[in-house]
């Protein structure tokens, strides 16, 4: 005879069509099986990932459950897990890595090419199945994640702050830290002052820049990149952004420029704006119609690096317990990129304040 596991019945995020408004409906979430941990969300920042899924920019299979960017405590494990136990304060990520691909095995996990998810599916109470926003899905009361997916961080962190590294602000971080390698005494210039961009800042400050220079076309933006760490900032709207960066930089360029916005324009900018030998980090993510023009003797003859950083090149495991130490430590205000905290009924008017350029970060909290 079949077992029939055991369901929770919860309220969630479900973007059903494609541009459709979202709706907070019933979701059923099934006890947790092998390896995997049933999480209760406290908080969950809304990432423009979310918009993208619920436009139908990322890929067609609706209905999503919305959410990613989340803290919350383990209520029960499945079989099998032992890196969290019921009661646990953890960060959920997108990146539990496998431990047996190629990259893994060449000791490079966060470029794992298999990463876990839940096997099981949480589904509406008709039973369709959901497709959870990057294998997470956490705009909802209780969710299914792979154990691998629940990162042990200090309680003592605030939920709001403390699950914003799991996604934008961990990318931003990351892409400054382990993409650009960002050292001590180092000149950074980064494109796009949203909250990836603006962790960014936050994390080439930390590891010791001394130059750190904020690029966006909204005068808003440039004033909370200073707060977040910016030692200068540039409206590209009313001003070469090249030309201000080598003004700044006695005529050099940067070592290390960050595209956070994902469009050919910002990044030929960023390209043009380092320093002979200086390393370019793509965090933005373009669109597919995008393409790039640069003159192949410029690409050569400029040297350096030209990177791509996917979720900061993180491991969660390694990187979030030590920032949340920092964070705890007062050495890197998490609680700067919360722009408000919200019910899991204002997913919708989140994404306008999102698009209007309203917030950095607004946190469904539960
Ligand atoms: N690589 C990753 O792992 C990863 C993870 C999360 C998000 N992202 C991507 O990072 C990008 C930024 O995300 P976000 O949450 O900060 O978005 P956001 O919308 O909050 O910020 C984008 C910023 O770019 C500015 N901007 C727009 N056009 C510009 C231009 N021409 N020149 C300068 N600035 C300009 C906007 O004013 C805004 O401040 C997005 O493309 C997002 O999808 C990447
Ligand atoms: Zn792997
Ligand atoms: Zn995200």
């Amino acid at each position: 005879m079949p077992t029939i596991a055991a369901m929770q019945r919860v309220q969630g995020v479900v973007a059903r069509q494609k541009n459709a408004p979202v709706e907070l409906t019933t979701v059923l979430v099934p006890d947790p099986g092998p390896g995997e941990a049933v999480v209760r969300v406290q908080t969950c920042g809304v990432c423009h990932t979310d918009l993208h899924y619920r436009e139908g920019g990322i890929n067609d299979d609706f209905p999503f459950l919305l959410g990613h960017e989340a803290a919350g405590i383990v209520e029960t494990v499945g079989d099998g897990v032992i890196n969290v136990e019921p009661g646990d304060f953890v960060i959920l990520n997108w990146r539990a890595v496998c431990g047996q691909c190629r990259a893994c095995l060449r000791g490079r996990p966060w470029y794992c090419f298999n990463t876990h998810n839940a096997a099981q599916k949480m589904t509406l109470e008709d039973g369709t199945p959901l497709a959870p926003a990057l294998g997470i899905g956490a705009f909802i009361e209780k969710t299914l994640v792979h154990s691998g997916q629940c990162t042990k961080v200090d309680p003592k962190a605030s939920p709001a702050a403390a699950g914003l590294l799991g996604c934008g602000v961990m990318a931003g971080l990351g892409a400054a830290i382990n993409t650009g390698a960002v050292t001590r005494g180092d000149t950074v210039a980064v494109f796009g002052c949203g909250g990836v961009g603006d962790a960014a800042i936050a994390g080439a400050r930390m590891a010791g820049a001394r130059t750190v220079i904020g690029v966006d076309i909204d005068d808003r933006k440039l004033e909370t990149a200073k707060r977040i760490g910016a030692t200068h900032t540039v409206n590209s709207k009313n001003a070469d952004p090249v030309e201000a960066i080598r003004a700044i930089t006695d005529g050099f360029g940067v070592d290390v420029a960050i595209e956070a916005v994902g469009n050919p324009t910002t990044y030929e900018q960023a390209f043009y704006a380092r320093d002979l030998a200086g390393v370019v980090v793509l965090v933005g993510v373009p669109t597919p119609d995008m393409r790039l023009d640069l003159p192949l003797l410029d690409v050569f003859g400029r040297g350096g690096a030209l990177k791509s950083s996917w979720y900061g090149d993180c491991l969660p495991s390694r990187d979030f317990p030590v920032l949340i130490d920092l964070y705890l430590q007062g050495r890197l205000d998490l609680d700067a990129f919360v722009s408000e905290t919200i019910g899991l009924g204002d997913v919708e008017a989140a994404f306008d304040k999102m698009h209007r350029g309203e917030v950095l970060r607004s946190v469904v909290a539960l």
